[in-house]
């Protein structure tokens, strides 16, 4: 009897604690290593309260000349960022996951594009083989959605991308997925996320391309944005010394976000690369000030 008592007191402080985490967990996604510099993790700051998570930009379908390998994913980030140097950081902080982005912009001189499989089934297990095996190499908890350009005809996308998600978390390959829509790119990634949005955690719009420069414009975005979306998988964006609103107006726009109803949960920035080698004097000065506004939301 007693021991009932004990363990369900346990149980009832547990599920306490466990729930405050899940209200209060914020997060910050960065990509990292997308221009080939050598981009470390040490620099970057990180504080306790936050889940910071690393994209590491890329991993491709491709070879290194470009050619799609129907499926087949390699790791093309920064060589810098090495298997150890994933350990590592996440040993240090406990608070840090590690996700690799899928596709990206470009491949040297080749623009990538989704392209539809000749086998959607082959290719899904062909890239879920190929992903599990860079994720065990990398010590990665997730993967990120970010491909950029689509065919006219894009359905594969949402069946292959959605199949090989629910794939990797089922066989607990993984435990977060995220989508990275952009302007010209929503429609493919609204039809994935009608389809699959249980098993995508986050959505990291990239607000940065929207052309929206001041709070006003912003919050506007923000709004239609979160209705193609769900509001709280939404994370508002920041490019660092890049497109759309800059410097502090930023910080005045979340705010705008909050005092309009907004529940902020996370910040996306791009990219860790610029802010290693900006020239400005406050190099890491958004990562520092994304992760105060966060701090400073949760406290009670
Ligand atoms: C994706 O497919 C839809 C439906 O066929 C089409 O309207 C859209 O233009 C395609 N491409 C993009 C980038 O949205
Ligand atoms: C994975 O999917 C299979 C088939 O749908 C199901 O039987 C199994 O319970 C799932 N496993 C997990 C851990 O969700
Ligand atoms: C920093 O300065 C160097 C040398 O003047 C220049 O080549 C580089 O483009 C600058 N970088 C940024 C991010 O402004
Ligand atoms: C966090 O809160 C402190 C104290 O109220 C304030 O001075 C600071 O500007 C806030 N930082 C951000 C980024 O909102």
């Amino acid at each position: 009897m007693a021991i009932m008592v004990v363990s369900r007191f346990c149980f009832f402080v547990m599920a306490t604690i466990l729930s405050l985490q899940l209200c209060d967990g914020k997060v910050i996604m960065e990509y990292i290593g997308a221009t080939g510099k050598p981009v470390t993790f040490d620099d970057v700051p990180i504080k306790s309260g936050i889940d910071f998570h690393f994209i590491l930009s890329f991993a491709i379908d491709a070879d290194a000349s470009g050619t799609p390998q129907n499926g087949k994913f390699s790791p093309y980030w920064s060589p810098t960022l090495t298997a150890s140097s994933v350990a590592a950081v996440k040993q240090k902080h406990p608070n840090v996951k590690a996700l690799a982005s899928l596709s990206g912009w470009s491949l040297g001189s080749t623009t990538l594009r989704w392209y539809k499989p000749e086998n959607s089934q082959i290719w899904v297990t062909n890239a879920f083989n190929s992903l599990k095996s860079i994720i065990k190499t990398y010590h990665l908890d997730g993967i990120d959605i970010d491909y950029e350009i689509f065919p006219k005809h894009n359905e594969s996308f949402s069946y292959c991308i959605g199949e090989l998600i629910t794939y990797l978390k089922n066989q607990s390959v993984i435990s977060i997925a995220t989508i990275s829509p952009y302007r010209l790119t929503t429609l493919p990634y609204i039809k994935l996320f009608e389809d699959y949005g249980g098993v995508i955690d986050y959505v990291n719009h990239q607000f940065y391309t929207d052309k929206v420069k001041t709070t006003e414009a912003y919050l506007e975005d923000y709004r239609l944005r979160t209705t193609e979306f769900d509001a709280e998988k939404m994370l508002p964006s920041y490019e660092i010394d890049g497109r759309g609103i800059q410097g502090d107006l930023f910080f005045d726009a979340l705010r705008i976000l909050v005092e309009n109803g907004f529940e902020i949960n996370g910040i996306m920035l791009y990219s860790a690369d610029a802010s290693a080698f900006t020239n400005s004097t406050s190099r890491f000065y958004y990562e520092e000030k994304s992760q105060e506004f966060l701090l400073n939301s949760t406290r009670i």
